[in-house]
């Protein structure tokens, strides 16, 4: 059982990133396996001409195949989603997601486009075919710090919310990961 997580930031110092580590970091904690795919990585003449035999290609749409469940951070860009992310999500198959619940979370510069994961991402993940696209999570930017020693600095309520998030996460994962995750505890 895993689960994929997707960082869709052009930045090489993203804190959308930062704040999926986090997440990964807590699954990890709780004995859930994860896999994590940086689009920013990817080969972008490859992305851009939706290339799905370029091997790193087909290697991260094989990814979101085999992932149980999937947690998808993405900055907001122009009151939207990434444009990086809306690439990588128009080469999947149409039901890449079916079957499996999807966490969002988005972070922004201020609560301007605090619906943004409703508004714009949540449509296109469900045109996917993902029943289970559970509540999202919105971060402003002053609610992520690095310290100059790279340690991260959440909000406390972020925090909380992250925390009750992947909960809710883990009840909607599938009924095999929850009989490993059990056992794993
Ligand atoms: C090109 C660009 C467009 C942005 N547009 C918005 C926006 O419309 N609304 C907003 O709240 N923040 C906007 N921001 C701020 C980012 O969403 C915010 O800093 C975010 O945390 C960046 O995440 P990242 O570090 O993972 O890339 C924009 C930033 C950039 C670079």
């Amino acid at each position: 059982m895993s689960v994929l997580t997707i960082a869709s930031s052009p930045s090489t110092n993203s804190r959308s990133a930062r704040l999926l580590g986090r997440a990964r970091d807590a699954l990890t904690a709780s004995g859930i396996a994860s896999r994590h795919l940086e689009l920013r990585k990817l080969p972008a003449e490859a992305l851009l001409h939706a290339n799905s035999r370029d091997p790193l290609i087909a290697e991260a749409i094989e990814a979101v195949a085999q992932a149980d469940a999937i947690v998808i951070a993405t900055p907001v860009y122009k009151a939207a989603y990434s444009g990086l992310l809306k690439v990588f999500l128009d080469l999947l198959p149409q039901d890449a997601f079916s079957g499996k619940p999807v966490l969002p979370i988005a972070s922004g510069g201020s609560l301007a486009h605090a619906l943004v994961i409703d508004y714009a991402l949540r449509p296109v993940l469900a045109s996917l075919g993902s029943h289970t696209i559970l509540p999202g999570i919105f971060a402003i930017d002053r609610d992520i710090e690095t310290l100059g020693d790279g340690t991260l600095l959440l909000a406390p309520a972020l925090l909380e919310r992250l925390g009750q998030r992947l909960g809710d996460l883990r009840l909607h994962l599938p009924h095999r990961a929850r009989i490993e995750h059990a056992k794993a505890a």
